[in-house]
């Protein structure tokens, strides 16, 4: 998700797919051992929509840099 942002690109993920693996499984015919487990939309964010923006922490609240030197 970081690198198709890095080409300007948008992304979300949806597990909710999960749920209908067997509908999923009809089209696809994966092999018996998988099945979709997750999604992902890819494409560019549509800035005329109002929708709610989620928070985001401070990077410092969840990242935690270790420099090897
Ligand atoms: C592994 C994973 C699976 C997700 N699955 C769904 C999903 O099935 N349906 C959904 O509406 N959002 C899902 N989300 C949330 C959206 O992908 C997205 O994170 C959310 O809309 C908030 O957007 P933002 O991360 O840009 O703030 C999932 C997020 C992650 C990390």
């Amino acid at each position: 998700m970081l690198l198709l942002r890095a080409e300007g690109l948008h992304s979300c993920t949806q597990m909710a797919w999960a749920k209908y693996h067997r509908s999923v499984a009809e089209i696809l015919s994966p092999p018996d051992e998988l099945i979709l487990f997750c999604g992902m939309s890819i494409g560019f964010e549509d800035l005329t929509v109002n929708a709610p923006r989620t928070g985001r922490a401070p990077l410092e609240e969840t990242v935690t840099f270790v420099d090897d030197d």
